[in-house]
This record gives C-alpha cells, structure tokens and sequence, in this order.
C-alpha cells in the first residue's frame, strides 16, 4: 500500500469541474513530481488532497481516507502544504512563523526550530525580522521549513522554484533531495521547472486540463518527446 493514494479524484471550484478521474500514488519516503501547464489543474490537485476543496473519489494517507476532512485534520495525519506563493505569516518573525508551524506538536519545537536553523542558516541571520521582509528565496525556504515543522509524512510543494532565481533554485532542490534522504518524507511537488524537479523525484506524472496522461520513473518521463518539447524546452 502506497502512502498516498488517489483514484478517481473529481473536484473543482462550484460547478467548474477541474479535476477528472485522477488516479496518483506517492510511496512511503518518495519523491514524486506532477509535470503540467498553467491551468492544467496541478494547484486545484494539491488542494483536493490537503482538504481545502471538495472532492469525490478516493484519497487515502496510510491507509486512513481524507476525502471531506477538513484541512485541520489532514494536516494532523501527517500532510504539509506548502502552496504556491509561499504563504507566510508576513507581520511575524522567521522564529514565530517556525514555531506556529509545530503549533499541534506536544513537544521538539524548539529543537526543530534548530534544525530548520542548521539547515538553512539565512533564516537564523533573520530569526527576528518579519518575514515579510525576507527576499523571495528566503520566504521561501521559511514556507517550507515550516511545513516541515509538523513532521509531515507527506510534503506538498506547490511551485517551490517559483520567482527564485536559477542558483536559488537548484540550492533549494538540492536541500530538499538532502532532507528526503536524512528524513524520509515523502514528497508531491508540482513543478514548471521540470528538469531540476525531475533530477531528484523517482516518478512523475504529467497532467494535462485536469487529467494524467503519462506516467513513469521520472528518468523516463524525462526522455519523453512529448514532454521535452512542452515543459523541457529542448
Ligand atoms: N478559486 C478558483 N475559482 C474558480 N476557478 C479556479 C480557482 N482556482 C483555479 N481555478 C481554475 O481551475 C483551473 C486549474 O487551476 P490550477 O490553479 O489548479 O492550475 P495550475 O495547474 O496550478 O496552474 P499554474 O501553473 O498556473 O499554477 C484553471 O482553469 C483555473 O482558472
Ligand atoms: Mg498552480
């Protein structure tokens, strides 16, 4: 049984059906990237799995069905959202953002703040400014070191790359792979920078106005011709 696993997934906004019959599996500790142009529906899939929109089919996390939980109590099983734009508390500091992301933890906040710290020492040079004052890079490394401070099973990274330049990106994907490995939590990001998501995901599936239409080891997908000409660029 995969970690997370989805079939026949419907769900959109009011009558607009985004979403038809899709089927996706992330396994325990992997790292899985959904390919898929704008409007394709890859957001509205993130939202579907995390609760903040309806949804019919089946969602399962660890065998546990989410579908029609509330995003509370998806998050409590073990799923981090980071979405797209990041999503940070902007009047707060780097330190308070941190904190409020263990808020349903019992205990380890502190420690965990320091590892986050270790991890990505531009956020402990800023741990008192407001992070609506961090550069993008920054707010985005403090989106996501904050969904990992609930230890999710499960990671959703919405467009982690986006507005960061080049450099910035690879490093965060670099870092990410690094926390993958040391930590074992599996991840969905959804991606217009293919090539570097694919790097270090094992499979990836390529969506296409609310429905997959390919799948497969990411090294595959990556050989594609289809793929290549529409989100490699080569
Ligand atoms: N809140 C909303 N209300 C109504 N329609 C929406 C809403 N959010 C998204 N949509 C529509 O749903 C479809 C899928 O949007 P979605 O945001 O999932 O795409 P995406 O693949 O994430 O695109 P992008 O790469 O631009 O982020 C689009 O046609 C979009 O216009
Ligand atoms: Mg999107």
């Amino acid at each position: 049984m995969a970690l997370l696993e989805i079939e026949g997934l419907t769900g959109g906004y009011g009558p607009v059906q985004v979403l038809h019959e899709l089927d996706l599996e992330v396994g325990d500790g992997e790292v899985v990237v959904v390919l898929g142009a704008n409007g394709a529906g890859k957001t509205t899939t993130l939202r579907a799995i995390s609760g903040m929109i309806s949804a019919k089919g089946r969602i399962t996390l660890g065998g546990t069905s989410i579908v029609g939980k509330s995003p509370e109590r998806v998050a409590r099983l073990g799923v981090a959202h980071v979405p797209q734009g990041r999503g940070t508390f902007t009047d707060l500091t780097v330190e308070e953002n941190l904190r409020l992301g263990g808020y349903a933890r019992k205990g380890g906040v502190a420690e965990d703040v320091q590892r986050w710290f270790t991890t990505f020492p531009r956020l402990e040079e800023r741990r008192t400014q407001q992070a609506g004052n961090l550069s993008g890079g920054e707010q985005q490394m403090l989106a996501i070191a904050r969904g990992l401070m609930s230890r999710p099973r499960l990671l959703l990274l919405d467009e982690p790359s986006l507005g960061l330049a080049p450099l910035i990106t690879q490093d965060l994907f670099q870092r990410l792979s690094a926390i993958n490995e040391e930590m074992g939590t599996a991840m969905l990001i959804v991606e217009q920078n293919a090539n570097l998501a694919l790097a270090i995901a094992k499979r990836a599936y390529v969506l296409e106005t609310g429905s997959i239409i390919s799948s497969g080891p990411a090294s595959e997908v990556q050989q594609d011709d289809a793929v290549r000409k529409a989100y490699l660029g080569y």
